[in-house]
């Protein structure tokens, strides 16, 4: 039997990890850019991250970690996401007693998530995000937010919506959480079981129900918007006012709520048209609770995070992903017999030293041969060591697109390719 990869998990070979490495290089100097350091945290954590980080009512937690006892017999869970991890990160090397905001990123990590599988989502999959934390201010909002956005633009994807709302804060929220209760047990006979399930436990979740029955009874709900508190409104119009002031547009959206219980006011979500159902890109908001919910101090903070893989199909379907580079600047082609062999080596080790992409052949290919193979895998150059050039101390430098060739001096060889070549 023929085994494949798990159900909802994918390989990233060869003909794909160029682009990701293309991505993840820009991403790198733009987190560079905003003053965020890359934190790599374990991909399993103890259960109870998760649990106490993203809440027991979140489908998340209730359907979707990948929970197992370990050999000692603890709880452990694959991270399915990074914000509650790297809270624990934080504490766990009292990153609050540095100078704060403290900014931190992630990039490609893995998350996983037992999840029904389509396009553009998966089991595994792929996150790049960042969380500032120790900044309550809007401005703090908004650069997060400024991030991203102009990430996207960097990486040309122009056709976006950025929409944001306001959950409120323990002080707002609690009073509208009872409005919603109330508009909600009017349709009790008709909600979805989860939800009626969610009614007294954590009304705000059922906002984001996908079944249809459920989504016409919201459209009319009591909005969040209608209940902030001062603190929470003047938050919320101190961002807009940020984002009028970047030029960056924007779509107050009330049905915003997010799949994950430890957001305090901002919530947004970053959404492309160009890659279908799946279109979310970017998620996040900020989590004034959470550091100090994990054990910690009361302790802001902010952040989001974006689906490598939905940012990939979206840059694919808009052609914005290079071509993949050949590997090989020169190859070194020689006859098959022991000294043009030992020569060949020994030139492409030295040419590897300068700096040179260079390659020789270790399946006995025949001269000719491995002239062609040079062309298949798309070096610029090729070197050749036939028996006239071991006779005469030199070697053949063959340009691969314009068929030109020179000789040069088997000694000067390497210094002369490399120039030539750069
Ligand atoms: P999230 O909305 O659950 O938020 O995930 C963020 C992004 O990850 C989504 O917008 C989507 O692009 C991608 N994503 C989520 N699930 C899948 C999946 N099954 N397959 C492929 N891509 C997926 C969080 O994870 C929060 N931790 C974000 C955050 C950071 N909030 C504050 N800081």
């Amino acid at each position: 039997m023929e085994i494949k990869a798990p159900r909802g998990t994918h390989d990233i070979m060869p003909d794909e990890i160029q682009a990701w490495q293309y991505v993840e290089g820009i991403i790198r100097d733009h987190c560079a850019h905003y003053g965020y350091s890359e934190a790599r945290t374990p991909v399993f954590e103890h259960t109870e991250v998760f649990s106490r980080g993203v809440g027991d009512t979140t489908d998340i937690v209730q359907k979707e970690m990948y929970t197992f006892n370990d050999k000692g017999n603890r709880s452990i869970t694959l991270r399915p996401e990074n914000t509650a991890g790297l809270v624990r990160a934080f504490l766990e090397h009292h990153l609050q007693n540095e100078p704060l905001p403290i900014k931190l990123y992630y990039l490609s990590a893995p998350m996983f998530r037992y999840e029904n599988p389509q396009s553009g989502r998966y089991r595994q999959f792929y996150q790049f995000g960042v969380e500032a934390y120790g900044a309550p201010a809007p401005s703090c909002d908004a650069e997060v937010v400024s991030l991203a956005w102009t990430l996207l633009q960097k990486l040309g994807i122009h056709d976006l919506e950025l929409h944001i709302n306001s959950i409120g804060c323990p002080k707002c929220r609690p009073a509208f959480q009872e409005k919603l209760k109330a508009y909600f047990r009017q349709y009790e006979g008709q909600l979805c079981q989860t939800c009626l399930e969610r009614l007294d436990r954590n009304p705000l979740r059922i906002i984001d129900c996908k079944s249809p029955v459920c989504t016409d009874i919201v459209r009319d709900a009591p909005t969040m918007l209608d209940s902030l508190c001062g603190e929470c409104q003047s938050h919320f119009d101190t961002l807009k006012a940020y984002f009028d002031a970047m030029g960056i547009a924007y779509v107050v959206d009330p049905m915003i709520v997010r799949g994950l219980d430890y957001y305090t006011k901002t919530v947004f979500e970053i959404v492309s048209k160009d890659i279908g159902a799946q279109g979310t890109v970017c998620g996040g908001g900020r989590y004034d609770m959470l550091v100090s919910q994990m054990g910690g101090p009361e302790m802001a903070g902010v952040g989001f995070a974006f689906g490598m893989e939905r940012l990939l199909m979206v840059m694919q379907s808009l052609g914005l992903l290079p071509k993949r580079a050949p590997l090989c600047d020169v190859y070194v082609a020689a006859l098959p017999d022991e000294a043009a062999r030992m020569a060949a080596f020994a030139l492409c080790a030295s040419l590897r030293a300068q700096g040179v992409k260079a390659e020789v052949d270790h399946v006995s290919r025949s001269l000719k041969a491995q002239l062609k193979h040079a062309g298949k895998i798309g070096s610029r150059a090729c070197v050749i060591i036939g028996a006239d050039e071991l006779a005469a101390g030199v070697v053949k430098l063959r340009d691969m697109q314009r068929g030109e060739e020179q000789a040069i001096a088997m000694e000067t060889a390497t210094e002369a390719i490399a120039a030539i070549l750069k």
